[in-house]
């Protein structure tokens, strides 16, 4: 499947088959190549909780506007980020590249994030938006569907996971197979309301 024809078929399922399953060596595979997606300075602030335990994920979906899929998709992803990547030994980050890169980019890491935890905070939202992109494009290569969800409490929900306190949570992801066609896109609005010019 090419990247165009993943991105066209790709929608945001709400019913999942509870009988399909993916297996582990499936979805190690789907994750490692996910988690070739960028992140500003290679930091890899992201974090995944895959949540296996059915009790887990009961609690959760009642927390979750009761949304079926919590339960019944093979996968269900926690797309975390950690605040203070930028910090955790982030020579590792460039370890390979050559030295002038890393003299460069190393203390520039430190001061692009360093105070700053709103940086931080936006940080781990556009790291987790590319990585969820990636995961549910990859899922549609393979066959199966997703869906992005963000309804959901998050405290409670950062509870259930022992979220650690410099951690946030940016979405959850369920991955599987779909019991129903998805009804037709709806309300896409016009390129030229999204798209502009130049400046707005
Ligand atoms: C960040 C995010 C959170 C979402 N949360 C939910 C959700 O909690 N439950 C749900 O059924 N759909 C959720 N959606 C799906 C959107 O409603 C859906 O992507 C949008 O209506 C466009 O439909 P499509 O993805 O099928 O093209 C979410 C999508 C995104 C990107």
């Amino acid at each position: 499947m090419n990247v165009s024809t993943a991105i066209l078929e790709r929608r945001a399922e709400k019913m999942f088959d509870p009988a399909f399953t993916i297996r582990d060596d499936q979805v190690g595979e789907l994750l490692e190549k996910a988690l070739l997606s960028p992140t500003a300075f290679n930091i890899q602030n992201w974090r995944i909780i895959r949540v296996k335990d059915a009790a887990l994920r009961q609690k959760i979906r009642e927390v979750a506007w009761n949304q079926d899929k919590v339960t019944d998709a093979s996968l269900l992803l926690v797309l975390c980020a950690d605040l203070n990547a930028w910090v955790k030994e982030p020579a590792r980050y460039w370890s390979g590249a050559p030295q002038m890169y890393q003299d460069i980019l190393i203390p520039a890491i430190d001061a692009y994030y360093r105070d700053k935890p709103q940086v931080q905070r936006d940080e781990a939202m556009r790291s987790c938006g590319l990585l969820a992109m990636s995961i549910m494009l990859l899922a549609q290569e393979q066959g199966w569907h997703s869906c992005p969800m963000d309804g959901f409490d998050f405290d409670a929900v950062g509870k259930l996971i022992n979220l650690p306190d410099d951690h946030v949570i940016s979405m959850m992801l369920a991955v599987g197979r779909r019991t129903q066609d998805s009804f037709p896109r709806t309300g896409k609005l016009p390129l030229n309301e999204l798209c502009f010019e130049d400046t707005f």
